[in-house]
C-alpha cells in the first residue's frame, strides 16, 4: 500500500471542512489529525470540537489521529470514538505496563492503535511493542511543527522497521511524519513506508494535480 494522509496542521481552522471535503473528492481516503498538549511538546494543534466538528461534517474517511500527549489514558477516551486510528508516542509511557493496559482498553473497545518513535528514539526499541500495533509512524522531525527539514536518517529507521515487521509477522502499516514532499516522497515509498502524511508542502500547493503528483 503506498498512500498518503494529509495533515490538516496548518489548514486555516476556517477552511478545515471545504479542505477536507476537497481531499476526498480527490481521491484520498486518510486524514491525519495532530493533537498536542503543549507538554509533550511544547504547542497546542486541533482541539476536540475541531475533530469531532470534522467527524460529523466532513464525507467518511479514514481519520488517524496522531497523538502528542503525555496523558495517554486521558487522551484515549477522549478521541477513542471519534478517530478510526489512534497513534500514541512510545516516549510517552511511563512503562511497558502502562502500554499493555491501553492495549487491553484498546482490544476491548474494538479501537486500532498506532505507535509512533521520535527521531532519537531507535527502532529495535518497538521490538515488544510490535505484536499489539496496527501502525507504527516514524517521526521525520522532532514532533511539534509542520513545515521542518525533512531528517535523511529516518529511511534508514523505515527500512529497519520493515524488515522487523516481517521477522515479527506483523501486518501493521509503516507511516511517516514530517517534511515529506514531492522530491522525497518516494524515496519513502521505497523504502517501505505505506502511508505519508503530507502537511505543508500540499497546503502551500493544494491542487489535485499535486495529490496525484504525490502518489505518482
Ligand atoms: C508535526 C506533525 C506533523 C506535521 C507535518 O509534529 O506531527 O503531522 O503536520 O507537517 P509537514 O509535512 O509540514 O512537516
Ligand atoms: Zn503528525
Amino acid at each position: 500500500m503506498r498512500k498518503i494522509s494529509p495533515s490538516v496542521l496548518d489548514v486555516k481552522r476556517d477552511n478545515l471542512i471545504e479542505y477536507i471535503n476537497n481531499l476526498i473528492n480527490w481521491g484520498v481516503t486518510n486524514v491525519h489529525y495532530d493533537i498536542m498538549d503543549n507538554i509533550f511538546v511544547p504547542n497546542v494543534a486541533l482541539q476536540f470540537k475541531e475533530v469531532k466538528k470534522v467527524k460529523e461534517l466532513c464525507k467518511k474517511h479514514t481519520m488517524d489521529i496522531h497523538l502528542m500527549v503525555k496523558d495517554v489514558f486521558g487522551y484515549y477516551e477522549m478521541y477513542k470514538n471519534v478517530g478510526d486510528i489512534l497513534t500514541f508516542h512510545l516516549e510517552s509511557f511511563n512503562s511497558y505496563q502502562e502500554f499493555l493496559e491501553l492495549v487491553a482498553l484498546a482490544k476491548k473497545d474494538n479501537v486500532k492503535l498506532g505507535l509512533s518513535i521520535n527521531p532519537d528514539t531507535k527502532v529495535e526499541q518497538l521490538i515488544p511493542y510490535i505484536e499489539h500495533l496496527s501502525l507504527v509512524l516514524i517521526m521525520s522531525v522532532y514532533p511539534g511543527l509542520g513545515g521542518q527539514k525533512f531528517i535523511d536518517n529516518s529511511l534508514n529507521k523505515v527500512k529497519e522497521l520493515k524488515e522487523l515487521l516481517i521477522k515479527s509477522n506483523s501486518s501493521a502499516i509503516i507511516q511517516i511524519d514530517g517534511g515529506v514532499k514531492d522530491f522525497n516522497i518516494k524515496d519513502c515509498f521505497d523504502s517501505g513506508v505505506n502511508l505519508a502524511v503530507v502537511g505543508s508542502y500540499l497546503v502551500n500547493n493544494f491542487s489535485k494535480e499535486t495529490v496525484d503528483k504525490l502518489l505518482k
